[in-house]
Formats: structure tokens, sequence, C-alpha cells
């Protein structure tokens, strides 16, 4: 049994399958587009909505410390990551590369984790781009009904149609093909990128040094929520759950974590790059870079308009500008959000469609859904199953403590990733590797401490949650996917024909 569970699929396996009949995706990705792509996922709720909230309950000004940090655990993670995609360059990031390199089970199970990270990140940003959308109307006097707009917190119920709506365009444009995703991606990008701009050149002429003093606020004792709501760290030694001070610092890391949440999506695309051996650590560690640069530029910048105790928790960007009296930059960098966070909410449900792909390709889920469009050859089926349970899910939901959900289940995925570089270079030092981790094993060492450490500084209910989800997976692992991995004995025979004859399948 224990060998069933840590059975590996070959390297060369996983890239042969990218070539085989009916199951091969387009390969049309160059480096700039996968920069383009990870920039385009990865500024969005996180700095648009975040920084405020924990500007103002976690760490004050010292907020962009909070990111510098989450940006050394990411790149720490990206340099992993890339050494990974240049190996393994097919579809499904985190989960093939395990499958490779740590065995079945580990790899199902991150999966199943790389699933819920894109799908509850969707919904996430779903409701944060509606959120937007809303005020925007608003303010060209056009009121949706409060039912509409999401759940109420007085009578429980709501439906937020703008999010559900959201994902389900963007579930068509997915299924329509990469081409016309990756040009509308470009487009928006630059919107985005623009208005982050405008908010760092335009608000460095409203800043006030006596907003940054203190600068890392004195540690507050919290009285309220409970050892569940504390970071687990602070209730594993006993300690008084506490706001602001340093260690209000790695609490806000762990927050705003989820605005580099993206970058590990570019390599979930290796399948469909060009030249993934050179172009995807260039992508990976490009993206990561422009995008750190931008949320310190912004943090500081907010923090010192507005006094981080007044900074709003739905718009803070926004409405630190109205706060300084220009509601007319504030109307442009809602709108700016706006479109910004359809990108990302786009890239997303991209990543969680092609891991679902990959898993259905090793036969770990049915391979019906590994069958691509004969005409668009996109997944459509997984894109299209799990776009209509996210756009029910955003349409439902109320969602800042998913952010936390999110953002544990990607730290796992990271630890995995960087305990995979190490046994790899054990177990097949013959590949050829584009990309080389430098240091190994220290750095993929510093990335599991680092990922460690940042989960914990989340929630125990977050970790409760996690694990509920992570017991679901086991179950379905042992009910279906062990018996009809495509590594079972007599397993790729049924597989071939559970794919249909020759004649279905796409040129
Ligand atoms: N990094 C993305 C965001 O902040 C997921 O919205």
């Amino acid at each position: 049994m224990g060998s069933t569970l840590f059975r590996t699929k070959k390297v060369e396996q996983s890239i042969l399958d990218t070539e085989e009949p009916g199951h091969a995706l387009r390969k049309t990705l160059s480096a700039l587009d996968l920069t383009v792509f990870g920039v385009g996922v990865i500024i969005g709720t996180g700095i648009f909505v975040l920084t405020g909230k924990v500007a103002k309950e976690n760490a004050g000004p010292a907020v962009s410390v909070a990111f510098v940090v989450a940006a050394v655990v990411c790149a720490l993670a990206a340099l992993c990551y890339a050494e990974f995609a240049s190996t393994v360059p097919v579809a499904g990031s985190a989960y093939t590369f395990s499958y490779a390199t740590l065995g079945e089970l580990p790899a199902w199970i991150i999966g199943w984790d790389l699933v819920l990270e894109f799908a509850l990140g969707t919904a996430v940003v779903a409701v944060g781009w509606s959120g937007y959308i809303r005020s925007l109307l608003d303010n060209a006097g056009w009121h949706l009904p409060a039912a509409l707009g999401g759940r109420d917190g007085v009578s429980g119920f709501g439906f937020d149609i703008l999010a559900a709506a959201l994902v389900l365009v963007l579930t068509a444009v997915l299924v329509l093909g990469m081409k016309l995703s990756a040009r509308l991606t470009g487009v928006v990008v630059a919107i985005k990128v623009t208005v982050v701009l405008i908010v760092i050149v335009a608000g460095a002429f409203f800043v006030t040094g006596a907003n940054y003093r203190p600068f890392v606020p004195k540690a507050q004792v919290v009285e309220a929520g409970g050892t569940l709501k504390a970071p687990l760290i602070q209730s594993m030694f006993g300690w008084a759950p506490s706001n602001f001070g340093v260690m209000g610092i790695f609490t806000a890391a762990s927050v705003v974590f989820f605005a580099f949440i993206g970058f590990d999506i570019v390599a979930t695309t290796a399948e469909e790059t060009r030249n993934p051996q050179r172009d995807m650590p260039r992508g990976i560690l490009g993206s990561l870079f422009v995008c750190t640069a931008l949320y310190v530029g912004v943090s500081i910048v907010v923090t010192g308009m507005e006094r981080y105790t007044r900074l709003t928790v739905d718009a803070p960007l926004a409405d630190a500008f109205k706060a300084v009296g220009h509601p007319w930059y504030a109307g442009v960098i809602s709108f700016g959000a706006a479109i910004g966070l359809t990108v990302v909410c786009m890239i997303l449900l991209l990543g969680q469609s092609r891991v679902f792909f990959a898993m259905s390709r090793d036969g770990l889920l049915p391979r019906f859904f590994s069958r691509v469009h004969p005409r668009f050859r996109t997944p459509h089926r997984p894109t299209v199953l799990l776009g209509v349970v996210i756009a029910v899910v955003a349409g439902f939901t109320s969602l800042s403590e998913l952010a936390e959900l999110v953002n544990i289940g990607t730290l796992f995925a990271f630890v995995v990733v960087a305990l995979g570089v190490i046994i790899l270079r054990r177990t097949r030092p013959d590949l050829h590797r584009a990309f080389r981790t430098p240091f190994v094993p220290v750095v993929p060492v510093l990335s599991v401490c680092a990922s460690l450490w940042l989960m914990l500084n989340l929630p125990a209910e977050t970790w409760l949650r996690f694990a509920i989800w992570l017991v679901i997976g086991f179950a379905v692992y042992f009910l279906y996917g062990r018996s009809h991995s495509v590594l079972s004995p007599g397993e790729g025979a049924r597989a071939d024909e559970a794919a249909g004859p020759p004649g279905d399948r796409a040129p």
C-alpha cells in the first residue's frame, strides 16, 4: 500500500503526456506574456483592499514592512518554483512537480489544495470587484437592490449578482481560448499598473510626515475573538492575542501575502509556454519583482496620506484621495481597480482549471475532464464546471476569512515545492534544469521555514478549516483517485478507452 501511495510519475512521462492527442494544450506564451500574466494576477484585492485593513488593525504604517516580509517568503518560494517549472514544463504547477518527486498521495493533496486556493481566490476577488463596481454605480446615482449586492449582515441572505456574473462571463472567455485571454490581459494589466503608479506619484504630494509616527505602533492586547481567532503561534505559546508591535507585522504579512498570490500560477501555464526552460523563471521572478516594488510604494504613500487609524477597509486607496480632497483621483482609482480585479479573477480561474485538468489527465479525477475542446483546444469541461461552482460561492458568500484560507493553502503548496526541489536533486540529478535554485538545500530549507512561519501567524480557525478540506481530499483520493490513477496496473488502457476513439480526438 505504501508503495502505491508514493508511486511517482516519471518526469519524462509528464512531458510526453502533454503531447498525447486530444489532451495537448497550445504552446503560445512568451516570457513577456508570462510576466504580464503574472503582474495581471498578482496585483489585485491584496493591494487595493487588504492594505487598509491590515494597516488599521495589525501593523499601522509598518504595513510596508509586512509587504516586504511577504515578498521575501514569496521570493524564496519563487526560486524553488522556477527550478521546478523549468524542469517539469507541464500543466498543473506544484501538483505536477510533486507527482514527479514526492509521490501520488502528496501530489493529490497538493492538487486538491491548489484547486481550493484558486477557486476561493477567484471568489474573493470577484466579490471585491463587485464592491468597486457598486461604488462606481452609486457615484453615477444607480443603486442596486441590497438583496443583489451580496450577503446581507442583517437578514443573512442575499446574492451578489455582479460577482457571479463576472465569474460566468470570464469562464466563457477562457473556454474560447488562451490567445484571446492573453491579449485582453495585456490591455488590462497596463490600465492596472497605470492606476497603481498614479496612487504612488500623485499620492506622494499629499504625504504628511506625522502620519508615520509611530511607524510600528505599540502592541495592544485584543480581548474579543478568543483563541480560535488569534494567530496560531500566539495560542501555541499561550501569549495574550495582540495587534500591532513586531508580531503585528507578521500577522499583517500573513494576510497581505494574498497580494502576492499569482506568481505561482505563472508556473501552471508552463505547458502553454513556447520555451519554458528559458521563459518560465524569467516570467515568475520578473513579475514578483515588479509587484513588490509597487506594493511597497503604494503602502508607504497611503499610510503617509492618511493616519492609519482613519484608513477605510473597503476602498482604502480611493478613500485616501477623498480624504485629502481629491475625489476625481478616487474615481479613477476605483475604475482602474475594478478593471484590474477582472483580470485577477480570470487568471485565478484559469489556474484552477489547469490543475483540475492535469489531475484528470492522470486519472485522479474522471478522465472526462481532460478532453480538450476540439476547436478551441482549451480544457472546457473543468473550466465550465468549476466556473459555475465558483459563481455560486461568490454569489452567496462574504469572504474576508476565506482570503486567509487561500493563503494557508498556498503556503502549504510552497512547502511541498521547496521539499520537492531537494528531493528531485537527489533522486534525479541527471535531469536538465534550465534554471537551478541557488544554494540548495539552504534556499529551499529557508523557503520551508519562512512559509511555515507565515502559516503559524494565521488564525487557529483557518488551520481548522484547512484541515477539514484536506480530510475531504483524503476521502476522495481513497474512494476514487487511487484506483483510477493512470499509474494503477491496467488503468492506462482503460484510460485510453474513456478518452474516446481516435476519431473524436482533437488534431
Ligand atoms: N494577488 C491577488 C490579489 O491580490 C490574488 O488579488
